[in-house]
């Protein structure tokens, strides 16, 4: 476990140090679209509600939950504490604490909505942490995740992944950050290649055990709802010309997204 900490916190550290260079403030914005266009699907969510960030990154969704509910309380997680510490997007947005999802250092119950983003792929041990994510949410409450299925394009990837692993981030960042500055490309371009290729743990679940991980956490559920995920092709999204290939090509990833309502006590 130990071992998969430090190999993920050394592959994300860099990484998001570059993108929040690169971003700044128009990540949020982008995400901002993002998120509003699948909070849309969800009816009823508080006006103030306390939020985790479960897996929070750099604290782009933070963000922009801050801005669609300005009175939201968000706390953010990550095993990463380099992230934490320099690679907030926007400081002052979450509260940042380190922590395992596996092992979430939070009392059962506390939380309204526990949103969780492309973090669940990357944890060892994925079924605990659906637990610890159903645990913390208060009954009542809200589990709104996802993570990523399996499709052709894990098929397509492992051999690049493969090569990528052997040749390592000092020999694959340098030309695929230059292509993408040559090609003028969004700069999420370059970050999402290379989290792609060099993660150290990159689970693809079917929707079939996502769910059978949420039944068996022994926690009541009201209901599971599916959620269109955003970034990937259903909607206008303010990317680029450049980059339009990407997001044409996106919507083909299978992702396993759900909105999950805790019963009340
Ligand atoms: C692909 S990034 C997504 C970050 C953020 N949710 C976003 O959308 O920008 C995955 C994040 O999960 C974090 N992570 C991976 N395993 C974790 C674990 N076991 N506990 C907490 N965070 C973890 C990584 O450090 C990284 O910040």
């Amino acid at each position: 476990m130990q071992d998969i900490a430090h190999q993920n916190n050394a592959h994300y550290a860099p990484l998001f140090s570059r993108f929040k260079a690169a971003m700044s403030d128009s990540t949020v914005r982008f995400e901002t679209q993002c998120l509003a266009f699948e909070l849309d699907q969800i009816p009823g969510l508080p006006e103030s509600p306390l939020v985790l960030d479960a897996g929070c990154g750099n604290g782009r969704y933070s963000a922009a939950w801050r801005n669609l509910f300005p009175r939201a309380t968000l706390v953010g997680v990550d095993l990463n504490g380099a992230i934490l510490k320099t690679g907030q997007v926007s400081p002052g947005a979450l509260t940042p604490v380190n922590g395992n999802l596996e092992f979430l250092p939070f009392r059962s119950g506390t939380f309204d909505i526990v949103m969780s983003r492309g973090a669940l792929p990357h944890v060892a041990n994925p079924r605990q942490a659906v637990g610890e994510l159903l645990r913390v949410s208060k009954p009542g409450g809200l589990l709104y995740f996802y993570t990523y299925g399996r499709g052709w394009y894990d098929y397509v990837l492992s051999p690049f992944r493969r090569i990528a692993m052997a040749l390592g981030p000092r020999i694959c960042s340098p030309p695929i950050y230059a292509i993408c500055r040559l090609g003028r490309l969004d700069p999420r371009v370059a970050s999402f290649i290379l989290d792609e290729l060099l993660v150290p743990v990159r689970n693809a679940t079917p929707e079939k055990t996502v769910l059978e991980w949420l039944y068996s956490a022994g926690i009541k559920i009201d209901t599971i709802q599916p959620i269109v995920h955003a970034q990937f092709g259903n909607l206008e999204l303010a990317v680029d010309r450049r980059s339009q290939w990407l997001h044409r090509v996106l919507p083909k990833i299978a992702l396993v997204s759900f909105a999950v309502q805790r019963a009340k006590a």
